[in-house]
C-alpha cells in the first residue's frame, strides 16, 4: 500500500480525492499497489464530510510520518508550498504538484534535490491542467530538439476572447461572465494581465533549454486593452486574436513572450476556443505536434496530479530524468524578435506612402463601418526596428503581433 498526503483541500485537492475514489480499482491496477490517502492538510475543518477524519492542521505530522511515500501539493502560491515541498523531498518523500508558481520559481532546485535523493518531483498539472505536456516533453519527445512551443495556456482569457469575437460582447461584459462562470477570480489580474500564462511558458521554456528561465525575464502583455474594434479588424483579415505564450530557439538563444496576437486560419491554434488550452510544438525531427484539452478545472487538473502520484508510487526510488539545471538562461531581447506587426492608426490611408518609407511595404486594412482610422500590416521585421519607426507616429493607437 502506498500512503499519500494531500496538502490543500481546495478545488484541486478535493478533485484529487474524487479521482482516487472514483477510479480506485483502475488506479490500483495501474499502480500495481493500492493508494491510500492518510492525511489531508488544510486550515479548515470539514465536519460531516467523508474526509473529516483525514484532516490535519500541522505539516509536521506529515513530514515526520515515515509511512507517507508521496506528498501531493495542491495549495498554490509559493509559500508555504515551497517549504513544505522541499522538506518533503529532504525527508525522502516523492512529490506531485499542480502549482505553477512554485515550479516556475523553484523547479530546478526541487528537481536537483529529488535527483540527489533518488526521488521524483512531478508537476504535470502545472501547465495545461489535464493536458499531458510535461511528461511528453521529458519522454516521448526526448529525441527531438524542440525549436518552438506556442500555447494557448490560459483558459479564462481564451474564453473571454472567444466571446468577444463570436458574440461581439465587450471586454467588461465578458469578464463579468467569466467571473460568474467561475473561470476568472474576483481579482482577475493573474489571468488577464498574462502572468498565469507567463509562468507556464517559463516552465516549458526551462524544459526545452534545460536551464532556468525566470518568468520575470519574459515580456508579458495581457488582454486588458483588446477591444471590439480590434476584433473587427481581425475578422476583416480572416484572423482571430488569441493570447499566445511562445518560446522559440534562435541558435543558442531563446526568445519568450506572452502577448495577444493575430492568428491566421492555417495555424493549428486558430480553432482553439472557449476555456480550452492547446500547446503547439515544433521539433527538429518531429515537425509539428499539438496537444489540446482542458487546461484547468477540478477533475482534469486532478487527473494529471493523480497520474503523477501513480508514477511516483510505481517508481518510488527511481528519479525520472528531467534536464533543468539552475543555470540561468539569458533570453533574447524582444527587440531582436522578428514578426509581422498589425497597427491601428488614426487618420486616412493618405498616410500610406509615408508609412511605407518607415516600415517598408505594408498592407492596408479597412474594415467596413470603421471611420476615422485604418489598419495596416507590416512585412516581417525586427521588433526593435518596428518600435523605432512607430515613435514617429503619434497617430498609432494599437499594435498586435501577427502569427501565421
Ligand atoms: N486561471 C487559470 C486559467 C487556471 O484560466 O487557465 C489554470 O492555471
Amino acid at each position: 500500500m502506498t500512503k499519500i498526503a494531500v496538502l490543500g483541500y481546495g478545488t484541486v485537492g478535493s478533485g484529487v480525492v474524487e479521482v482516487i475514489q472514483t477510479n480506485r480499482d483502475l488506479i490500483n491496477q495501474k499502480t500495481g499497489d493500492s493508494l491510500e490517502i492518510k492525511y489531508i492538510l488544510d486550515l479548515k475543518e470539514f465536519p460531516g464530510s467523508p474526509i473529516e477524519k483525514l484532516i490535519v492542521h500541522d505539516f509536521e505530522e506529515i513530514v515526520n510520518d515515515e509511512e507517507i511515500k508521496v506528498v501531493v501539493e495542491v495549495m498554490g502560491g509559493v509559500e508555504p508550498a515551497y517549504t513544505f515541498v522541499k522538506r518533503s523531498l529532504l525527508a525522502g518523500k516523492n512529490v506531485a504538484t499542480s502549482n505553477k508558481a512554485l515550479v516556475a520559481k523553484h523547479g530546478a532546485e526541487l528537481l536537483a534535490i529529488a535527483k540527489e535523493k533518488n526521488l521524483n518531483f512531478l508537476f504535470e498539472a502545472s501547465v495545461g491542467g489535464g493536458i499531458p505536456i510535461i511528461r511528453p516533453l521529458n519522454t516521448s519527445l526526448s529525441a527531438d530538439d524542440i525549436e518552438e512551443i506556442t500555447g494557448i495556456l490560459n483558459g479564462t482569457t481564451n474564453y473571454m476572447l472567444s466571446k468577444m469575437y463570436h458574440e461581439d460582447a465587450d471586454y467588461d461584459a465578458v469578464l463579468k461572465e467569466a467571473q460568474m462562470m467561475g473561470y476568472a477570480e474576483r481579482d482577475p489580474s493573474a489571468d488577464v494581465d498574462g502572468h498565469d500564462a507567463c509562468r507556464k511558458i517559463a516552465i516549458l521554456s526551462s524544459l526545452i533549454c534545460g536551464k532556468q528561465v525566470e518568468f520575470e525575464d519574459i515580456y508579458a502583455e495581457g488582454i486588458t486593452d483588446i477591444t471590439l474594434q480590434d476584433m473587427q479588424y481581425a475578422k476583416a483579415m480572416g484572423m482571430k486574436i488569441k493570447l499566445l505564450a511562445t518560446c522559440r530557439k534562435n541558435g543558442e538563444r531563446l526568445g519568450a513572450v506572452v502577448a495577444p496576437c493575430l492568428l491566421g486560419k492555417k495555424h493549428p491554434l486558430y480553432n482553439v476556443e472557449d476555456v480550452f488550452n492547446a500547446i503547439f510544438i515544433k521539433g527538429n525531427m518531429l515537425g509539428d505536434a499539438m496537444f489540446y484539452g482542458s487546461g484547468a478545472g477540478k477533475l482534469p487538473t486532478a487527473s494529471a496530479v493523480v497520474a503523477d502520484v501513480i508514477e511516483a508510487a510505481k517508481y518510488p526510488r527511481q528519479s525520472m530524468m528531467t534536464v533543468w539545471s539552475e543555470e540561468k538562461m539569458v533570453l533574447e531581447d524582444k527587440s531582436e524578435r522578428e514578426n509581422r506587426f498589425f497597427v491601428r492608426v488614426k487618420g486616412t490611408e493618405a498616410l500610406k506612402e509615408e508609412l511605407e518609407q518607415t516600415f517598408g511595404e505594408i498592407t492596408v486594412i479597412k474594415p467596413e463601418g470603421v471611420e476615422g482610422e485604418f489598419g495596416f500590416v507590416t512585412s516581417v521585421m525586427k521588433e526593435g526596428d518596428f518600435e523605432r519607426g512607430a515613435e514617429k507616429y503619434p497617430q498609432i493607437q494599437k499594435m498586435l503581433r501577427v502569427k501565421e
